[in-house]
């Protein structure tokens, strides 16, 4: 089959007609992609500056249909349209059982690596490499939706908006009329918008250094914008002085969580969504944190049970209270994978989606 693979940190990513995917073992479904996103996590894995296995199959957006299951697998039954979780809940552990699957530490199926390359053993990235035709996943990865939702929408799902949403929903519980600042508007920073929305926040300031970005986030909710060099004076405006009561960071970097904190109240809280990396230290004065009561908040996957949220969030879309449609600003082939990394950086895209 077809999918496309990293052999080197820091290389282009190659397509190749040469991966295969083995036949799925017990606790593992074969799924056929049909749509997959483009997250900056993918990028930042393919750059080293998050952890990974080589050579690797990028992907972890995706939706797709059941195709085979391994020996013993319940269901669900082949043909079902599915979501992929790039955390499956294993149900059991003392997170699952404890209200946040999101930080299910179960093992994800322990059979051999389930796709190689030319030969060579090759790995699915998050354990569920969606940039390829085919793979063999956890069973509890695969999360089913209706039938007649179309696969560019179930894929976004899989990672901006239940990441983006979830932010605002879950792990920081906004209550109406909160003021919340957004910064980062790229696919997951412009679903913390429509979640704010969701809360029925305001204001909303969004934050990006790309104006394009900007544009996009005004269209998603956002009810004040600005460019980084603008943040502290628009904090000023917007919230007579004091700071946000909520300000989420959507780039992953130090620097933005540092700029998140500063624009808090007394009192407020900072989400950060991003996904930084290990060695990148953020650093609060131990005065600061007991004098203001700041409050900092760690946000993974959204803090969503991706068995209920996915289904939910597509309940909202169908209501028309959240646009995914509008998210996908361009569709490619995984040839064009390599370009939508570069796309991501500068560009005006939100989300580029690979159709197969
Ligand atoms: N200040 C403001 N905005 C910034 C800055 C900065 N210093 N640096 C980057 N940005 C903006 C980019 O212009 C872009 O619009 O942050 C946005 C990031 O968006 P994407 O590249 O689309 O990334 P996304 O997929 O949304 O992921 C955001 O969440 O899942 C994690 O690993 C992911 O850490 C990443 C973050
Ligand atoms: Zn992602
Ligand atoms: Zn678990």
């Amino acid at each position: 089959m077809r999918g496309v693979i990293l052999r080197e940190v820091g290389k282009p990513v190659e397509v190749s007609d040469e991966l295969t995917v083995r036949r799925p073992g017990p606790g593992e479904v074969r799924v056929r992609l049909r749509a997959a996103g483009v997250c900056h996590s993918d990028l930042s894995m393919c750059e080293g500056r998050l952890p990974a296995q080589l050579p690797l199959v990028p992907g972890h957006e995706g939706a797709g249909e059941v195709v085979e299951l391994g020996p013993g697998v319940a269901g669900p039954p082949v043909g079902t349209h599915v979501i992929l979780s790039w955390i499956p809940p294993c149900g059991n552990c003392f997170f699952c059982l404890g209200g946040q699957p999101n930080l299910c530490v179960s093992v994800r199926s322990a059979g051999p690596p389930t796709l190689s390359a030319g030969g060579e053993p090759a790995y699915a990235g998050l354990g569920v490499g969606c940039f390829a035709e085919e793979s063999v996943v956890d069973a509890r990865a695969v999360i089913p939706i209706p039938d007649d939702v179309p696969f560019d929408v179930a894929a976004v799902v899989g990672c901006a908006v239940i990441t983006g949403v979830g932010a605002v929903v879950n792990t920081a519980k906004v209550p109406p009329g909160a003021s919340v600042l957004v910064i980062g508007c790229g696919g997951v920073g412009i679903n913390v918008i429509q979640g704010a929305v969701l809360a029925a926040a305001a204001p909303i300031l969004a934050v990006d250094r790309v104006p394009g970005k900007l544009e996009a986030a005004r269209a998603f909710g956002a009810t004040h914008t600005t460019t980084p060099d603008g943040l502290i004076e628009a904090t000023k405006e917007l919230t007579e002085g004091r700071g946000f009561d909520y300000a989420f960071e959507v780039v992953g970097r130090s620097a933005t969580i540092r700029q998140a904190w500063k624009a808090t109240r007394r009192g407020g809280t900072t989400v950060v969504v991003g996904a930084g990396i290990v060695d990148d230290m953020v650093s609060f004065s131990a005065a600061e944190l007991f004098a203001t009561e700041r409050r900092l908040l760690g946000c993974l996957y959204g803090s969503a049970d991706v068995r209920t949220g996915f289904t939910r969030l597509l309940r909202l879309w169908r209501a028309g209270r959240l646009d995914l449609d509008g998210l996908i600003t361009r569709r490619i082939t995984l040839d064009e994978v390599g370009d939508a990394f570069t796309a991501m950086g500068t560009g005006d895209v939100i989300r580029s989606l690979v159709t197969f």
